[in-house]
């Protein structure tokens, strides 16, 4: 299915997918700790369970998101006018596009997600500036020449022109370390110098042994479907690249626009994130 209309694209690759409500979703559970309202039992569920285990999951995903919407807005102002933003999420206040536009109307930006839920709330993410362009592409982060190679894509973002890629909250889905990096270098390959990676991944880098025995017991179990990455595994994916100040830190630390005393620490919010620029 694709909308066309003016200056924005939604297409569904594949037919339509039916939403299974049946099984939690990251994006449906994310979207609950988020304080949002697209979630079903089995999300709600899962985001107790995990929140039980982690009392600290709802901060985590809160400064997370402040992470992605720091980051885009200092790209933007630092002239980006181009995201690639592949595992957008369910829409929040101050989505990617909304950010960005604000800055330099401009502006264009792909969102990439492969949850039938957030394709159908499609709309909410693609109604942009006049002067911008926004599309949504419902496909994996595991296949990235498809996203690299789909027309909606590439009629939206001109791959001559730097271009911001985002993996916010999602390369910690992609299990294997080798098939995370060969995803990221495969999307960073097709990006002109002066393209743009943020990243954040969840991290047991600032937790104490009892966390991370939990941790590694839930993951074992399939009860947590997130791989923790230490601050070298997840700099691995910066490989080549510039990394901007302050480097890979607790994303709340990231340019942080509130003291260090009225942020969580590193330790509640366990997740590491970073933003590198191509040379
Ligand atoms: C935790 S949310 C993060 C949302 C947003 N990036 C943020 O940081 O606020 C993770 C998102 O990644 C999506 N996702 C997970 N695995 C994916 C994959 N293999 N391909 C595309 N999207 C994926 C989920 O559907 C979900 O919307």
């Amino acid at each position: 299915m694709i909308w066309l209309t003016r200056g924005r694209f939604v297409e569904q690759r594949n037919g339509h997918r039916p939403i299974d409500t049946s099984v939690a979703h990251p994006a449906r559970r994310y979207n609950y700790w988020l304080g949002g309202k697209d979630h079903f039992a089995a999300d709600r569920e899962s985001g107790d369970l995990l929140a039980a285990a982690f009392p600290t999951a709802r901060i985590a995903a809160l400064e997370n998101r402040d992470f992605l919407r720091r980051s885009v807005r200092r790209l933007a102002e630092a002239g980006v006018r181009q995201f690639l933003d592949i595992g957008t999420g369910l829409p929040v206040p101050d989505n990617t596009h909304e950010i960005a536009q604000r800055i330099a109307p401009e502006s264009r930006v792909m969102y990439v997600d492969n949850d039938p839920i957030v394709m159908a709330h499609a709309r909410a993410l693609t109604v942009g500036t006049p002067q911008g362009r926004t599309g949504y592409l419902e496909a994996d982060l595991r296949e990235p020449q498809a996203i690299l190679h789909n027309p909606e894509v590439r009629a939206v973002l001109d791959f001559n022109q730097p271009v911001a890629l985002l993996l916010v909250a999602v390369l910690h889905f992609i299990h294997d370390d080798e098939l995370a990096r060969s995803i990221v270098q495969q999307l960073l390959d097709a990006l002109p110098s002066g393209s743009h990676l943020v990243a954040s991944n969840l991290t047991m880098d600032y937790a104490g042994p009892e966390q991370i025995a939990r941790h590694e017991e839930m993951y074992a179990s399939g009860r947590s479907d997130a791989r923790a990455r230490t601050r070298e595994e997840f700099g691995s994916f910066f490989a080549g690249l510039d990394l901007l100040e302050p480097g890979i830190v607790a994303v709340s630390d990231w340019h942080p626009d509130r003291p260090a005393d009225q942020r969580p620490t590193a330790g509640e919010v366990a997740i590491n994130g970073a933003v590198g620029r191509t040379i």
